[in-house]
């Protein structure tokens, strides 16, 4: 599949549904406190996306069956609610949305301490935060779409984090999963050329312990194979020939 160029009509409605997924992360982050269940995250989630008119991304996408991606602790990506799971004081947990706005996507990850948390987790889940903003230096026309995979890996690794390799950022619009992928690690050679107009889900999953992962038998919750703990942070950004969009950021 050819990397989709967005029309300025387009770009107005990727940016409502990028507006609309801050929101949805807004209240999700003000909610969250120790002995919720992750299905109570769910739950609201869907209410807010619903609450404007939006359809939950991942939703029965490839028969995943929940709106909200949450995922604790050692889990890395694609946790499933469960209302008898509780979040207690100390834990991270890092949730994944997707809305759906008039046929659009956007897609957006955050991780969050429940109350207090040790240094080590902080430290975690802000360096893949920043990773992102490292990335994003070269998320403009003309550079190289690898040159935002290898920002990311080299700016993880640095900390002696590991970089999950298998799973990877990846093109957005009217399917939640476009052309290109996008790794966070560096890769030996250069990539698509960006032009304005892209729109990419960029989302480091940075691991305290080793790179390595392990699928769990729901087929979907993947966990660090060492246990360790895991962060992911990912927003939708525009291409532009100036500084890139973050269409779920606006802070
Ligand atoms: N941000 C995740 C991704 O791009 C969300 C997909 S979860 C799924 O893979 F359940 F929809 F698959
Ligand atoms: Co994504």
């Amino acid at each position: 599949m050819p990397i989709s160029i967005k029309s300025g009509r387009e770009i107005e409605l990727m940016t409502e549904a990028g507006r609309i997924l801050e929101i949805v992360h807004d209240e999700l982050a003000k909610a969250l406190h120790p002995g919720m269940s992750t299905k109570d995250i769910d739950v609201l989630g869907e209410e807010v996306i619903r609450s404007y008119g939006c359809i939950p991304s991942f939703l029965d996408y490839n028969g995943y069956p929940a709106s909200i991606c949450v995922s604790a602790n050692e889990e890395v990506v694609h946790g499933i609610p469960d209302k008898h799971r509780i979040l207690k004081e100390g834990d991270i947990v890092s949730l994944d949305a997707g809305v759906i706005y008039k046929g659009y996507h956007s897609d957006a990850a955050r991780t969050h301490g429940i109350g207090e948390i040790s240094r080590e987790a902080a430290k975690l889940a802000e360096v893949t935060r920043e990773s992102f903003f490292e990335g994003i230096k070269y998320a403009k026309e003309g550079n190289y779409l690898f040159e935002i995979s290898a920002a990311i890996g080299r700016y993880a690794e640095s900390f002696g984090y590991g970089v999950v390799r298998d799973l990877c950022g990846h093109g957005i619009g009217t399917n939640l999963h476009e052309a290109p992928e996008i790794p966070n690690y560096e890769m030996n050679r250069k990539g698509v050329k960006l032009k304005a107009g892209m729109t990419l889900a960029i989302e480091p999953m940075i691991n305290a312990g080793t790179w390595e992962v392990d699928w769990l038998d729901d087929d979907w919750t993947v966990v660090t194979r060492d246990g360790a703990l895991s962060a992911h942070y990912e927003n939708t950004v525009l291409i532009t020939d100036d500084e890139p969009k973050l269409l779920t950021l606006s802070k």
